[in-house]
């Protein structure tokens, strides 16, 4: 099974950004670990970060021609404002899961709301880097 691992923007700064929030763990390191809990259950990722709504839109909407099998993202604060995103996800029809690191549902109120997830299988939000684990598994028992 091959997962295409999305991050959206600013979380290249994972490990200095906002740490009491986001903790001190780098996307590298989320992307290793994502990698190699992935090799155990029989996965493949490949990983992609930008800070560019166009192109995760184009990556995921290239994503079934690419053989990809699900996709697992975290869209950053274009979660709360996305409707591209919420198209691709759709339009690929792939199984996706969202993920974020903190509990968006505990932070401020423009963050409750996320446009993408009702294009998704589900949400697992509020773990840290475990969420993305947690999709993981998520997946690959779908
Ligand atoms: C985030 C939550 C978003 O609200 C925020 O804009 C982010 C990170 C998370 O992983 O907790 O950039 O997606």
């Amino acid at each position: 099974m091959q997962i295409l691992l999305l991050n959206g923007p600013n979380l290249n700064l994972l490990g200095t950004r906002e740490p009491e929030i986001y903790g001190r763990t780098t996307l590298a390191q989320i992307i290793a670990l994502v990698e190699a809990e992935a090799a155990q259950r029989g996965c493949k990722i490949t990983a992609l970060q930008s800070n560019e709504e166009g192109e995760l839109v184009n990556a995921i909407t290239s994503a079934k021609t690419n053989g990809i099998d699900a996709i697992i993202i975290n869209p950053a604060a274009f979660t709360h404002t996305s409707v591209a995103l919420h198209d691709a996800i759709k339009a690929v029809a792939l199984p996706t899961v969202e993920v974020h690191l903190s509990n968006v549902y505990a932070r401020e109120p423009y963050r409750h709301n996320s446009v993408t997830a009702s294009a998704c299988i589900g949400q697992i939000c509020g773990f840290g880097p475990r969420s993305y684990i947690l999709a993981l598994d998520a997946l690959c028992k779908a």
